[in-house]
């Protein structure tokens, strides 16, 4: 397939290095080409700026939004910061998203007052069905927003069985995000549907405690089991 990824920071980094492994053709997104391929200073977590990223994978070409969503013949992974994430689409353009699936994993994350960060959606509205409602005939898909990038690609990392949510509207586009989960490796019994795009404002939320729980493990590598008596 040929796949778009709107996202430069780590989950971008991520997504597009493991789709490419898997022999997607994959462009990146940004706001700036040359400005992105200028950064070298990694952040604060160790991951290296996407300029010393794209000289690393240089099969992944790094061009605007629009350049990047046209490209897509189908899925379109959506790894921007939250505040950007419709912004980000409009620049698109509505007639390159049209009909296109968005692998949409942006968390409504408010970090101005420092940690731990607030959602600056939710209980009634959720970031994903505010995408859903800016772009109607775009497919989203919210997934993969509950755990760190590195599981969302090599679920293996945490041993045994552990959950990751799906939630949107139209029922092929999950069917297919789903393809590309378990391309990841995520096993078909650990992958749950939650519903429609509404039931984004669930995952979203799960946000509050996930920080809580990065705070008192010391670690972002950890997961979510849902049991339930039979
Ligand atoms: N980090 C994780 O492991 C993780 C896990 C689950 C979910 N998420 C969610 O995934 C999304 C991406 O996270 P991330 O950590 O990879 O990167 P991030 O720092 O949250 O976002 C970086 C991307 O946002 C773009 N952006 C566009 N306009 C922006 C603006 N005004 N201010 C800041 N950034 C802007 C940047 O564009 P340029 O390319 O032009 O710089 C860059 O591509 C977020 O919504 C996050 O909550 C992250």
């Amino acid at each position: 397939m040929k796949i778009a990824v709107l996202g430069t920071g780590s989950v971008g980094q991520t997504l597009a290095g493991r789709l490419a492994g898997l022999s997607h053709e994959v462009v990146m997104g940004t706001r700036n080409v040359a400005e992105s391929l200028s950064r070298t200073t990694p952040d604060a977590w160790g991951n290296p700026a996407i300029g010393t990223w794209a000289t690393q994978n240089p099969h992944i070409k790094l061009v605007n939004y629009s350049e990047a969503a046209a490209f897509s013949d189908g899925i379109i992974v959506h790894a921007m910061n939250g505040f950007a994430a419709i912004e980000s689409l409009k620049q698109a353009g509505e007639a390159n998203l049209s009909g296109k699936i968005l692998l949409d994993i942006t968390n409504p994350l408010d970090f101005s007052k420092g940690f731990p960060p607030s959602l600056f959606v939710s209980n009634t509205d959720s970031l994903g069905e505010q995408i859903q409602a800016a772009f109607p005939t775009l497919k989203v898909v919210k997934t993969l927003n509950t755990v760190t990038n590195p599981i969302m690609v090599n679920p293996s990392i945490i041993p045994g069985d552990h959950t990751i949510f799906v939630s949107g509207n139209d029922a092929d586009a999950k069917a297919q995000v789903v393809e590309v989960l378990k391309s990841f490796g995520w096993a078909a019994h650990n992958i749950l549907d939650l519903g429609d795009i509404t039931t984004a404002r669930g995952t979203e939320q799960i946000l509050p405690i996930w920080v809580r729980l990065y705070g008192v493990l010391q670690t972002p590598m950890f997961n979510f089991h849902l049991k339930v008596a039979h």
